[in-house]
């Protein structure tokens, strides 16, 4: 017989995407093609001349061991100036770290940002990973209620008056699962409510790439040197 799994972790939900895939094959086609939406995984490979190049990688002798602990410096480096040339902003390779993935990213920030007892701060409807992973570490979530009259968009004012206790707020712009993108000035406005408040702003911006040119740069934090002391940057390659 299995032992029993901890209260904290029975209370995890799972992740919605195979119900909602058992869904679409129960369906009878009456209204219409299905189109799934459930992970933002483009409907084509990646180019040719990339998986080429990514199995060669794959075969080599370096791929066979650990790598540095923050990840390749080449791949830190080109990130950084990536990030810099999209936000107008300095960010150097010291301010990156890579991690398999970003869902495994947000678990690090988590742990390291909230201890326990303390909460973090998650507009809803929130993206389900993001609370499996509170919930699995034990760390309690002050859910931020966003209406749809708003278009979604998390209020800051209405934040600030939930502050009790969090020792992070996260944002996820363009959000999964609404789409709402947030304007900057808000963005802005929950940096200084979670500076105000001696909390980390986690910043998750892995649909970076799918704004137009006229919704770029999204925000202008990385114009503060002083974002390095309280804010979360985070990024994914599995959408781009
Ligand atoms: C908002 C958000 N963050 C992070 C991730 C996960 O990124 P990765 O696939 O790199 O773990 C997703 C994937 O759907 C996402 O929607």
């Amino acid at each position: 017989m299995a032992l029993p799994l901890s209260p904290r972790i029975r209370a995890t939900q799972t992740p919605p995407i195979p119900a909602v895939r058992g869904w679409a094959a129960r369906y009878d086609g009456r209204a219409g093609p299905v189109l799934d939406l459930t992970q933002a995984v483009p409907g084509y490979p990646p180019h040719a001349e990339l998986l080429a190049h990514l199995a060669e990688a794959a075969g080599s002798r370096a791929a066979a061991g650990y790598g540095p602990i923050d990840g390749d410096p080449a791949l830190r480096a080109a990130l950084a100036s990536d990030m810099a040339r999209f936000y107008g902003a300095p960010v150097a390779t010291e301010d990156v770290a890579v991690t398999s993935g970003g869902n495994l990213a947000f678990t690090m920030a988590m742990t390291v940002l909230a201890g326990p007892g303390e909460a973090v701060m998650l507009p809803t409807p929130w993206y389900f990973n993001h609370r499996m992973a509170l919930s699995a570490l034990g760390i309690p979530c002050v859910p931020l209620a966003c209406r749809a009259e708003d278009g979604f968009i998390p209020d800051p004012d209405r934040a600030a008056t939930l502050m009790q206790g969090v020792r992070a707020i996260v944002l996820v712009t363009p959000n999964n699962p609404t789409g709402a993108v947030y304007p900057p000035e808000v963005i802005a406005r929950f940096a200084e409510l979670a500076r105000a408040q001696g909390a980390w702003l986690v910043l998750d911006e892995t649909y970076r790439d799918f704004l137009s040119a006229a919704q770029s740069p999204p925000h202008a934090l990385f114009a503060d040197p002083a974002w390095r002391d309280g804010v979360v940057h985070l990024y994914s390659f599995s959408k781009a």
